[in-house]
C-alpha cells in the first residue's frame, strides 16, 4: 500500500492514494487537489485533455474532507510542499461531502470544540497529537533505557493521595465509595520495594473547579518511584529526563514544529543543570514584582509565570512549607516547616510541569501527619506498612503529559494537547 510519506521511493511511479480531500482550486484548465492520508499531504495536478473528462465533473462536486481515492504518477518538484507532487490519472470518489463544517477561515474556540471529533484533522492539531505520539514513545525509551519498571496503578482507588477537593467519586457495589485515582504514586512506593525504579503512565483524575489554561478534569501524568533517591537525586533524574523529551522532538518532528510555528531555538536551550530556587527565594521574586505574595501561600499559574520569566530553562522551586503539600512529603531535615519537595517550571509561561519530593520514610512521622490532618488512619493502613517492612529513603516526581506537551508545541491551552479534552464546562464530544 502506498503512503504519501513514502513518496521518495516511488518516484516515476503510478500508485494510488487513499484519503481525504484537504484542499483544491482550479485555474484555467488545471486542477489542483490537496489529499492527506493520514501519513502526509499531496498535491495531485490535473489537467484537461490529459484525464477523462470526468475527472472534472467530479472535481466539482467534491468538498472539503470527501474520501477518495486518487491515482497519479508521483514527481519530485521542489516548489512542492514536501517536494512532491502528483500528477494526476484518475479519481474515484468514495463519499461526497457537503459543507463540511469547518471551513479554511477562523472558527471560534467554542465552535471548534464543539466539533473537536472533526478539528483533530486540522493541520495543527494533526501536529500538535503526533508530537504528543512521539513525548509518549521518548518517555517509555527513557525509563527503559535507565531499568524502570512499568507498573500500571489503578484508576479505582479506596482513598485520596492529592487532597479531597477534587476527588470525582462512584458507588462501589456494596463497599462503599470509590474515586477515580489523583495519583498511582502511593501504588508505586509499594512497588519499588519489589523492583527498585518504577514508573506508570496512565489516566488521572481531578475534580478541578479551575478553569484556567493549565487544568483539566482527565489527564494523563507519567509518575517515577526511585528507591533510594534523595531529592537531589530525583531532581537530577528529572533533568535529563525532560532534556531527553526535548531532545527526541527537536530531532523527529521538525515537520510538526515548524507547522506549529514553535521557535525551536528556546527549545535546543534545554539542556541540564536546571537553575534551584527556594520556596523562599520565589515569595521574594514575586514580593519585588510587586504581587502581594506571603510566606505560606501556594502559587498560582501567574505567579509561576513570573518566576519562570526570570529563567531561560525550566526552574526548580525547592522545600515548599509542609502545609500547602500533600501527606506523604519528608519533612526537611533543618527546616520542619518546610518538605524535602521541588516543584519544576517551564519557561515561556507554561507552569508547573512536574511535582515531585522525597517521601515520608519514618512511620511514626507518617502516623503522626495522617493523623494531624485527619485522614481515615485504617485507609492507609497498607501504606504504612511500607514503612514498617524495610523501609527506605526513596523519592519520586509526576510530570503532567499536557502541559509538557503544550509547552513544547507552544500552544496557548492545554485543551489542544489532549484528543478530547475533559473540563469544567465539558465532557462532549
Ligand atoms: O503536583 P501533582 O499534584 O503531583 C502528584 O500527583 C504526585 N503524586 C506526583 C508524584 O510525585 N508521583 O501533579 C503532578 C503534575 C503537575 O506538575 C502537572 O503537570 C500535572 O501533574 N497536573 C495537571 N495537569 C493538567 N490538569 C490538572 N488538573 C493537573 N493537575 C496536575
Ligand atoms: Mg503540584
Amino acid at each position: 500500500m502506498f503512503l504519501i510519506k513514502d513518496a521518495v521511493s516511488f518516484v516515476g511511479r503510478e500508485v494510488e492514494i487513499r484519503g481525504w480531500l484537504f484542499n483544491k482550486r482550479s485555474k484555467g484548465k488545471i486542477l489542483f487537489l490537496i489529499i492527506r492520508d493520514g501519513s502526509g499531504y499531496i498535491q495531485a495536478v490535473a489537467v484537461k485533455g490529459e484525464v477523462p473528462d470526468s475527472v472534472f465533473e467530479i472535481y466539482d462536486r467534491l468538498g472539503l474532507e470527501s474520501s477518495l481515492k486518487v491515482s497519479g504518477i508521483v514527481r519530485e518538484d521542489s516548489r512542492a510542499p514536501g517536494g512532491f507532487e502528483l500528477t494526476l490519472t484518475n479519481v474515484e470518489p468514495i463519499q461526497f461531502v457537503e459543507d463540511y463544517p469547518i471551513q479554511k477561515k477562523e472558527h471560534g474556540t467554542a465552535f471548534l470544540m464543539e466539533h473537536r471529533h472533526l478539528w483533530l484533522r486540522s493541520k495543527k492539531q494533526r501536529a500538535i497529537h503526533r508530537i504528543r505520539n512521539e513525548v509518549e514513545k521518548a518517555i517509555i525509551d527513557f525509563f527503559h533505557k535507565h531499568c524502570f519498571v512499568r507498573i500500571d496503578t489503578p484508576i479505582l482507588t479506596p482513598t485520596a493521595a492529592e487532597g479531597s477537593s477534587t476527588l470525582f467519586s462512584t458507588q462501589y457495589f456494596d463497599i462503599g465509595t470509590a474515586y477515580l485515582a489523583q495519583t498511582g504514586q502511593l501504588y508505586l512506593e509499594a512497588a519499588i520495594q519489589s523492583h527498585g525504579m518504577v514508573y506508570n503512565f496512565g489516566p488521572t483524575f481531578r475534580a478541578e473547579k479551575s478553569k484556567t489554561r493549565r487544568h483539566l478534569t482527565e489527564f494523563w501524568m507519567i509518575e517515577a518511584e526511585e528507591a533510594f533517591f534523595d531529592n537531589d537525586d530525583n531532581m537530577k533524574l528529572q533533568e535529563n529526563f525532560i532534556s531527553h523529551i526535548i531532545g527526541h522532538i527537536l530531532e523527529v518532528c521538525k515537520d510538526e514544529l515548524e507547522t506549529l510555528e514553535r521557535d525551536t531555538g528556546k527549545l535546543e536551550e534545554i539542556i541540564p543543570p536546571f537553575p534551584r530556587i527556594a520556596y523562599d527565594e520565589a515569595v521574594k521574586i514575586l514580593q519585588e514584582s510587586g504581587k502581594s505574595a506571603e510566606w505560606g501561600d501556594d502559587f498560582g499559574g501567574e505567579d509561576e509565570t513570573i518566576i519562570s520569566q526570570r529563567f531561560d530553562k525550566p526552574v526548580f522551586i525547592e522545600n515548599y512549607p509542609a502545609k500547602i503539600k500533600a501527606f506523604y512529603m519528608k519533612e526537611h531535615p533543618e527546616r520542619p516547616e518546610l518538605v524535602a519537595c521541588s516543584d519544576l517550571i517551564a519557561p515561556e509561561g507554561y507552569g508547573e510541569i512536574i511535582g515531585g519530593s522525597q517521601r515520608e520514610d519514618d512511620y511514626d512521622k507518617l502516623l503522626a501527619k495522617i493523623k494531624k490532618i485527619g485522614l481515615p488512619e485504617e485507609s492507609y493502613e497498607w501504606y504504612l506498612d511500607l514503612r514498617k517492612f524495610g523501609s527506605i529513603p526513596h523519592s519520586g516526581f509526576g510530570m503532567g503529559l499536557e502541559r509538557t506537551v503544550a509547552w513544547i508545541c507552544g500552544i496557548q491551552h492545554i485543551r489542544e494537547a489532549i484528543p478530547f479534552p475533559r473540563m469544567l464546562y465539558r465532557i462532549y464530544p
